[in-house]
């Protein structure tokens, strides 16, 4: 009898330690991840209000930034900025309430200035620059990552716009690593900082690299080293390990994803709460909302064109979306597209 009782007791011990082991893990894993901000990049053509929308009601997003709004020689129109982030109509946030920010892209700094002005009287919470575009037609005309060879010029926008914008707006800046090579990189980011920039994302590859892996997420760390203002880093976080790998590496809590969070849509979950990655019926779910929020919102005749990019990045995540991808490739209809959808949800349902 006793012996039974002193089994129990050590049991009982055994599982209130392995009970009190992970809430103290769980503990220590929420009070990390508690003041860490991820961030959902900009991604023109592809991360819309309605992407923007559904990512975030999937959760674990804090701050999402448009697609650029390009700014030549003129004060736009505030259509320009409603088309771009409708969100504008309710506050500047989205329907589950996470702030968006207007970005500019341009290389004129009164200009942006003028349209930063304008995006935060429609009710940006503040304005992000774009000094990371590779696109050749961009950079022709001296806007996005060409102007990474120009320091002065990076310091003249930003304090054009910091001047012009109220002092409670946030200003943003996002660069990459340089244009060809790294050798401006912390010269840039000190010049940003001194522009008066509250916020710096850096996306941890030069213009020459493009999107190809690796991301030298130890050139964050050194930025860090020489500036004070907080910076975001952003660049190939594909999965929660790689995002805790991001962070060891660049010194840096706060991250962006991109691409990732196209590829596994409760990324952001995965990286603060330790969620599993979605189950591929649940993505099957939100293709299908996708169709319906794509065709009633005004962007129905994109629809083909979005789902097949999408699949394009979910099948680095999923098998399933190599099989969908293979039935739409030729579709050009949504309905028919929507049909091979709902086939494809309750096939999955079924197996
Ligand atoms: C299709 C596409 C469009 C993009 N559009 C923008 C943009 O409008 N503004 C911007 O600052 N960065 C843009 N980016 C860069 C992303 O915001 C991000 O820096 C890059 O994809 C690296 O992050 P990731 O590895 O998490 O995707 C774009 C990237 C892609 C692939």
């Amino acid at each position: 009898m006793n012996w039974l009782l002193h089994r129990l007791t050590n049991v009982t011990v055994v599982l209130r330690s392995g009970i009190l082991a992970r809430l103290i893990c769980h503990g220590l894993f929420t009070v990390t991840t508690l003041f860490m901000k991820i961030m959902l990049a900009p991604m023109e053509g592809v991360v819309d209000s309605l992407m923007r929308d559904m990512l975030t009601q999937v959760g674990g997003f804090d701050q999402c930034v448009t697609e650029f709004v390009r700014v030549v020689d003129q004060l736009l129109p505030r259509r320009t900025f409603y088309r771009l982030c409708p969100e504008l109509h309710q506050g500047g946030k989205t329907q589950s309430g996470v702030p968006v920010r207007v970005q500019l892209l341009g290389q004129h700094p009164q200009w942006l200035a003028e349209n930063a002005v304008r995006a935060v009287e429609l009710g940006s919470p503040g304005v992000d620059l774009n000094f990371g575009c590779p696109a050749k037609t961009v950079n022709k005309s001296k806007g996005g990552a060409v102007l990474l060879k120009e320091t002065d010029a990076l310091y003249n926008i930003i304090s054009a716009v910091r001047d012009a914008v109220p002092a409670d707006s946030p200003v943003t800046a996002k660069i990459r690593l340089g244009f060809d090579d790294t050798d401006l990189a912390l010269d840039n980011a000190r010049a940003v900082e001194a522009a008066g920039a509250d916020e710096l994302v850096v996306h941890a590859r030069t213009k020459r690299d493009g999107y190809r892996p690796p991301a030298y997420w130890e050139w964050i760390a050194r930025i860090r080293e020489c500036t004070t203002m907080p910076v975001v880093a952003n660049g190939e976080i594909w999965s929660a390990e790689d995002a805790k790998r991001c962070q060891a590496m660049s010194a840096c809590d706060n991250l962006m994803i991109g691409r990732g969070a196209l590829a596994m849509p409760n990324l952001a979950r995965t990286i603060k709460t330790g969620e599993a990655p979605m189950p591929w019926q649940e993505v099957a779910k939100l293709l299908i909302g996708y169709s319906g929020y794509e065709i009633s919102g005004d962007k129905g005749r994109y629809f083909p064109n979005r789902i097949k990019q999408w699949c394009g990045y979910l099948q680095r995540q999923y098998p399933q979306a190599a099989l969908l991808f293979n039935d739409i490739r030729r579709l050009k209809v949504s309905d028919e597209i929507v049909s091979v959808l709902e086939r494809h949800s309750s096939q999955q349902r079924v197996s």
